[in-house]
């Protein structure tokens, strides 16, 4: 029975049975029972798990070569998209669909990516897969014919060249398959890696605060996957909400990090496919507060502190942590805590079941999920006093960036989430395996519009993504409590609403308005996505391709 059938099986009798609604943002869907109910998910004894003593592996930093090496985009860089066995996990070697290169002579996988705003920069991309697949450059403002989509498959033994100019902001952002109705595998299989824009503001801070980039300041690219017994990652096309069992942070399950009792900047990257994190640290069961400094798009105007931040399949967070209040030997965990994952799915309000089935061990979508571990080392008076000074010396203004554009005058584009009474995922009447690759609408280069999101009650959260234009949000209203509850500016805003996004996430019953600048340097119709980020929705057609005309 494929998902679709199942719900429909279930919205029947379930309206069959008059099951009356609760008020849909006070339940929360318990899969407990589906996971009891499977032998499988004794977590230290089912196969793929991690053992009873998690946080043994060293997190692997981008390096000089391998999975996640470092590499300059400084000259053109040739990827090949094949499959090959790495050593991952304890035991048998995973396959991992990735991106290989080479690199003076070194073999690079999935590497880390480099470059300054206002860089050209020239990926040849070689499809050494039985199948097609793309390069998408998540975040950056580039043209249709270089943005990777799946407009522009790259067909099994074909190859693309990839050339542009980086427009953006310093920020991370990160590259990853966009083939049409299979972005979910391919990415689940591994094909993924980070791109690390920098600008002059950028590495000004970094100076002032004495964070060195691979030292102080490392990224942490976080992604569960689904692992059987004998190592191999797992997909199932068609399925649900792709959950996995293994959390990998920079391609190294459960890992530890050996953190000095100082200031750190840490770039956290949700590669997920389906799962949102609410991600904080914890000192002895006590939140050990950061401060965010930058979001998608880039450094914030001013950093803002707090205990946890959601961060939705795709989505960045620049966040500082300092550790350098904490006793040698310390441990932080770096965990997702449990959050209210309003999975409101089907039209009676009721609990839809949940094919966990397919997920055996992992932990249910908003359940608390430990993903790293730091352990503070011993470091000398000195090394401390250091670090204390860095931490005073977080500026109060950290960027330029502009305050939001007053947006009154700005003509307003309804966008819907829903899902009908089949279980399809629709973005206003569009879904795309129903409306294919044309635009549904166009816009005109140059224009500003603000996009009013509206996700239905009987929906979940949906990290929705534009490709080709980063955004700001302007407002949120009718939030769920968690949401509501982060405000720190007008207009419903969170700390994380106040940078440049290109994912956000729209809850059940929100409304959430988004301002787009439409200008851009290219010319002609360019196409772009818009999508939900979530992938096994993207792939069941929760996409639209828009237009930017003259
Ligand atoms: Cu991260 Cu349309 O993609
Ligand atoms: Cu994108
Ligand atoms: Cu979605």
């Amino acid at each position: 029975m494929t998902d679709i059938t199942r719900r429909r099986l279930f919205v029947g009798l379930a309206a069959a049975a008059a099951v009356v609604a609760a008020t849909p943002w006070l339940f929360k869907r318990r899969r407990e029972h589906d996971h009891a109910m499977n032998p499988a998910a004794d977590a230290h004894t089912a196969p793929g798990l991690p053992n009873a003593q998690p946080f043994q592996t060293p997190l692997r930093l981008p390096g000089r070569e391998g999975l996640f090496a470092e590499v300059a985009l400084s000259a053109p860089l040739a990827l090949s998209a094949r499959a090959a066995a790495f050593p991952i996990f304890a035991g048998k070697p995973t396959p991992v669909w990735h991106y290989a290169g080479s690199v003076e002579g070194r073999a690079v996988a999935n590497p880390l990516l480099r470059a300054a705003t206002g860089d050209s920069v020239e990926v040849v991309l070689a499809n050494e897969l039985t199948e097609a697949t793309t390069i998408h450059w998540h975040g950056l403002s580039i043209d249709e014919a270089n943005d990777g989509s799946g407009l522009h498959p790259v067909a099994a033994g074909a190859r693309q060249t990839y050339r542009y100019r980086i427009d953006n902001r310093a920020g991370l952002c990160w590259y990853h398959a966009h083939p049409h109705e299979r972005t979910g595998l391919q990415l689940q299989r591994g094909l993924a890696g980070l791109l690390r824009v920098e600008d002059e503001e950028d590495r000004a801070l970094g100076e002032r605060l004495g964070l060195r980039w691979g030292e102080r300041d490392l990224p942490l690219f976080i992604a569960d996957k689904q692992v059987d017994a004998d190592n191999a990652i797992v997909y199932r096309i068609g399925a649900d909400d792709w959950i996995g069992n293994r959390v990998l942070v920079n391609w190294t399950p459960e890992p530890f990090l050996e953190v000095l009792p100082a200031l750190y900047r840490l770039r956290l990257v949700n590669g997920c496919n389906a799962r949102m994190l609410r991600i904080a640290f914890d000192h002895q069961g006590q939140p050990l507060p950061f401060r965010l400094i930058g979001t998608d798009g880039g450094l914030l105007a001013q950093a803002w502190s707090m205990d946890d931040v959601f961060l939705a399949p795709a989505q960045r967070v620049d966040v500082l942590v300092d550790f350098g209040a904490l006793a040698p030997g310390a441990r932080v965990l770096l965990r997702s805590l449990e959050y209210v994952a309003m999975e409101n799915e089907d039209e009676s309000g009721a609990f839809a079941p949940d094919p966990m089935g397919d997920h055996p061990g992992a932990a249910p979508m908003g359940d608390a999920l430990d993903l790293m571990q730091f352990c503070v080392a011993a470091c000398s008076d000195s090394q401390r006093r250091q670090a204390r000074l860095a931490s005073a010396n977080v500026p109060a203004a950290l960027s330029t960036l502009p305050a939001p554009p007053d947006t009154t005058a700005w003509p307003v584009r309804p966008i819907r989430l829903r899902m009908d009474s089949d279980g399809t995922w629709f973005i206003n009447d569009w879904n795309y395996h129903q409306v294919g690759h044309a635009p549904v609408f166009s816009v005109k280069r140059g224009s500003r519009e603000v996009w009013e999101i509206r996700n239905n009650m009987t929906s979940m959260p949906h990290p929705i993504h534009l490709h080709g234009f980063q955004f700001r949000v302007v407002s949120r209203s009718i939030s769920p409590p968690d949401v509501r509850s982060r405000k720190v500016a007008p207009q419903g805003l969170g700390p994380q609403d106040l940078g440049l996004s290109d994912t956000v996430v729209v809850w059940p019953g929100e409304i959430v308005r988004i301002a787009i600048d439409f200008s851009q340097p290219f010319s002609g119709t360019q196409r772009y996505m818009l999508h939900c980020h979530n992938l096994e929705h993207e792939d069941m057609g929760m996409m639209v391709s828009f237009a930017v005309e003259d």
